[in-house]
């Protein structure tokens, strides 16, 4: 991957996020299609993971066949949403080491505010693939990659169903580095944060709460 934003437009993967966005989708078939798209955004964002061989036996020779090299990739869910993109990746690598980031939203300064935060050790030598499906400002994404980097990190890539163009721009300004990948880039935010067209708030969704 060498853009900045991979927009992943899979057939199956825009199929599924059409029916996630429509307001009668209930909780249930919302996170299943959550779990679904996670995985084949998974396959995305993974694509280009270094690789390495193993000798192997298999039952009629032996062959130097293909592994993944380097150290166990990190996934990072930002709170809480993010745990709905995490559950499908974590299926499809097992092996992941997983971090949690929590921040919200100070009501008066309007910045995001660290409230949980815990995360694999050596997060220099690994790629770390933070998870949350709205890119909506990018406050919060941009303050959990500055909280990754403080760790340590320096080969993170953002993975999300939805962004909106304002923060994919954001992000783009702060982290430009840090690739995003994601299913569809909306029109824009509305004047109380959310993605327009969107799905709405994805932890409700997700979670069915309101
Ligand atoms: N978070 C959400 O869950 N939905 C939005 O549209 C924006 C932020």
């Amino acid at each position: 991957m060498t853009e900045h934003v991979n927009h992943v437009q899979h057939p199956l993967v825009q199929h599924k996020l059409t029916l996630m966005r429509q307001k009668d989708t209930s909780t249930a078939v919302f996170r299943q299609l959550l779990r679904e798209i996670s995985q084949l955004l998974a396959y995305e964002v993974t694509r280009d993971l270094p690789m390495t061989t193993k000798r192997i036996e298999t039952p009629l020779e032996a062959m130097d066949a293909p592994v993944l090299a380097g150290k166990k990739l990190a996934l990072v869910s930002i709170l809480r949403a993010g745990n709905g993109l995490l559950d499908g990746v974590l299926e499809l690598i097992p092996s992941a080491r997983v971090g949690f980031v929590g921040l919200y939203r100070d009501e008066e300064t309007l910045q995001p505010v660290q409230y949980y935060y815990k995360v694999p050790t050596e997060l220099a030598d690994r790629l770390v693939i933070a998870v949350d499906p709205m890119l909506a400002t990018g406050n919060s994404s941009v303050a959990a990659v500055d909280l990754l980097k403080k760790s340590g990190a320096t080969n993170i890539r953002f993975l999300c169903l939805l962004a909106s163009p304002e923060g994919i721009a954001r992000m783009k300004e702060a982290h430009p580095d840090v690739q995003i990948v994601t299913a569809a880039i909306d029109s824009h935010l509305n004047e109380h944060g959310y993605i327009v067209p969107g799905l709405g708030d994805a932890g409700d969704r997700m979670f069915g709460t309101k």
